[in-house]
């Protein structure tokens, strides 16, 4: 049986007829730029994410973009940012003039270590320089937010979640009195910035994107920068794009969002039943793989159903991972490194001074991790094969 790393197939079949339903709605509307559905889905999104409003885009590096640039982010600038990342998140400092400054990343979580982000933030050649915080929440695990937003706070800098992998992700986010309030993903930052892109947990049936924002006036300059920074139309006080989020994709979205808890709990039974083979198979035990953490989980019985991390991808740290890769492929079992290169040495990203400078921990996990089949209609046949090939490799 062949196990594919990703099968929409599966995920399209329950809800093809309504998807159609609301396809030929928008087409026979006639209205095919924003209108009603970009607006519902805004409005369902923002209370989704507990967020105060929120700003469809057309994708989600278009999300970060926009809000770089409606937080006045340009040439001369520097935002402190992960190097373990997908390059949309880079891509769209460099693209403003800015330049990417890095911290290394957390070896368990894979996301940006908040102790060393702050020893980048006093250095004496950054001071002044940074403006702007942006922590990836990579896989569907959220970034240690508490802490960067205490460094936010001291340095006076806008936070920035590059949560285009994490919709719907919570965080413990610490109250008075030692209690904790679990917060979503995008609602603790300035501005949350979500992918659509049909990998995603809520992905649509093309590109699309949303920003989730609270403040009133930074949410209408967002609205303002997608429209090619017309306001009133044809007068243009500000510099934008079209960054507009497609109603085709709006509707699809309005669709799938229900489902959205059921897959992300799938996601998760998938990941505990993955630790049971893996464990059964002695694999972890032996050194031969390193299973993903959720390290907000669970604090107390009652957060159990709490999506604390909604496994976009299930990433593990494996020996002689390319040549495993190479084994699984060859098995007919799907599986993507993301990412084999860091960010600071990739062509269109590398500056001076990052060579020799290093991000160990963002290098070591270019080379050790693989994603492995994780979508919710998985099912618990194909873990176990996907287990046992990677059992076969390390007997060989
Ligand atoms: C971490 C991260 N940031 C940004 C993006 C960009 O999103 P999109 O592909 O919708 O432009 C992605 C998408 O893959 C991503 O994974």
């Amino acid at each position: 049986m062949r196990v594919p790393l990703l099968d929409l197939h599966e995920q399209l079949r329950p809800l093809r007829d309504e998807l159609l339903a609301a396809l030929t709605e928008v087409l026979d509307s006639t209205c095919y730029i924003m209108g009603p559905k970009v607006e519902a889905l805004e409005r369902e999104l923002a209370a989704y994410c507990q967020a105060g409003g929120a700003v469809g885009v057309a994708s989600g590096t278009d999300a970060l973009l926009a809000a770089l640039m409606a937080l006045r982010i340009g040439p001369g600038d520097l935002v402190l940012t992960t190097p373990y990342t997908f390059v949309a998140t880079v891509g769209c400092i460099l693209r403003l003039g800015a330049r990417p400054v890095f911290a290394d990343i957390d070896p368990v979580t894979f996301n940006l270590d908040p102790a060393l982000a702050g020893e980048v933030l006093a250095r004496s050649e950054h001071r002044g320089r940074i403006k702007a915080l942006l922590p990836v929440h990579l896989f569907g695990q959220c970034a240690d937010l508490a802490p960067i937003m205490a460094l936010a706070e001291e340095h006076g800098l806008p936070v920035v979640e590059d949560a285009a992998q994490a919709i719907g992700a919570v965080y413990p986010w610490p109250e008075a009195g030692g209690q904790v309030r679990w917060r979503r993903a995008g609602s603790v930052g300035t501005a949350g910035c979500f992918s659509f892109f049909p990998s995603k947990n809520l992905g649509g049936i093309g590109d699309g994107g949303m920003i989730t924002v609270a403040d009133a006036a930074l949410r209408e300059r967002m609205r303002i920068i997608r429209v090619h920074g017309g306001e009133p139309k044809y007068h243009h006080p500000l510099l934008g794009g079209n960054f507009r989020l497609d109603p085709i994709q709006a509707a699809a979205l309005l669709v799938k969002l229900p489902h959205l808890p059921a897959w992300h709990r799938a996601r998760r039974r998938n990941a505990a039943r993955y630790q049971e083979l893996f464990a059964a198979a002695g694999l972890p035990e032996a050194g031969a793989v390193v299973l993903p953490q959720a390290v907000y989980a669970p604090q107390a019985k009652d957060d159990e159903q709490l999506d604390h991390h909604i496994y976009n991808q299930y990433v593990i740290r494996a020996r002689r991972r390319d040549e495993l890769k190479a084994h699984l492929l060859h098995h007919g079992i799907g599986c993507e490194i993301y990412y084999p290169i860091p960010m600071h040495q990739q062509g269109c990203v590398a500056h001076p001074d990052w060579q020799g400078a290093g991000f160990p921990e963002a290098e070591r996990a270019a080379r050790e991790t693989l994603a492995l089949p994780i979508y919710p209609e998985l099912t618990f046949e194909m873990q176990a094969q996907v287990v046992e090939a990677i059992a076969d490799f390390y007997q060989k």
